[in-house]
């Protein structure tokens, strides 16, 4: 208001998720809505907090409480940013990057893994981030209420978000841990093989992403039955069916709690 904006204003965003999700959020209830753009300034914004419209802000606390979903004019996604990020944002960039690639693109995620491990460049890292970019705007684009398809984002989300909430440790991190942790529950019922979910942890380790949750298997399952994504006795999960290819799988609770024995 101080600087008169009207309804004709454009609102450009440059940071990271946190300051892209405040700006659209602003932007799509100023006025009822004025046009934004967004520039994403960290790994994890450009592979995922900027694409796909989803603007929220916390309230008291409590995450993502006020939102609206409304695309930007445009996302422009420049990897030389991340020349000044330090290393444990790019961590947890690269371990949504990845979880992208495991949901659609075998190739590329085994690309993206063996140049994650010998060591890259940001001339080398930029098309594995552009890949991920693309595949959630499509995904976004074919189901942006998420009713379907655009569940799977959630792979190894709901581990995460336990391990977060009980023990602190950073979001990505915690999404590397609950990737690995959902690729064995995927071999636990049989869906994946045990080569390619060892495949998925040998890499993340190599890469220097954790894999092992700190949580005893008891916090994490009581705190894992409190997840939004329950409905009855059974908590719909994303799973692995071969790296490249994920299914939405609703666990039932007591085949979950005796898994996590087994996986933790
Ligand atoms: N809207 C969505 O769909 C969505 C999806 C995932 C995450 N998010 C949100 O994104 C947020 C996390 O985003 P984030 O990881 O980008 O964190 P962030 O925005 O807090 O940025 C991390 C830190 O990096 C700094 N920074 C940004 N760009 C930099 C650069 N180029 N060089 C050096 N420092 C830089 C920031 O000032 C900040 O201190 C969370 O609030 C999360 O809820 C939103």
């Amino acid at each position: 208001m101080d600087m008169e904006a009207d309804r004709d204003t454009f609102l450009l965003a440059v940071g990271g998720g946190i300051t892209t999700d405040i700006g659209a959020f602003t932007a799509s209830i100023y006025f009822r809505g004025v046009d934004f753009a967004l520039v994403p300034t960290t790994l994890l914004s450009q592979v995922d907090a900027a694409i796909g419209g989803k603007n929220g802000v916390n309230l008291d606390g409590y995450k993502n409480v006020l939102g609206v979903i409304r695309q930007p004019s445009f996302t422009l996604i420049c990897p030389q940013f991340l020349k000044t990020l330090p290393q444990s944002d790019i961590k947890g960039g690269l371990a949504e990057m990845l979880k992208t690639l495991i949901l659609k693109d075998r190739e590329g995620y085994c690309k993206a893994a063996s140049l994650l491990k010998r060591g890259y460049t940001l001339d080398e890292l930029a098309p594995y981030i552009s890949r991920a970019a693309a595949i959630k705007a499509q995904i976004v684009e074919s189901d942006q209420f998420e009713i379907g398809d655009r569940k799977l984002l959630n792979l190894g989300h709901t581990f995460a978000h336990a391990i977060e909430k009980e023990s602190g440790i950073p979001h990505g991190e915690a999404v590397a841990i609950g990737i690995v942790l959902a690729a064995r529950l995927s071999v636990k019922l049989r869906i994946l093989a045990s080569q390619e979910a060892n495949t998925i942890e040998e890499d993340f380790i190599k890469i220097g992403l954790e894999t092992k949750s700190p949580l005893k298997p008891e916090l994490l399952f009581s705190s894992m039955k409190r997840d939004k994504k329950r409905s009855g006795d059974s908590i719909s999960f994303i799973l692995i069916e071969r790296i490249g290819k994920c299914v939405i799988y609703p666990v039932q609770i007591a085949r979950l709690e005796e898994a996590l024995y087994d996986l933790s």
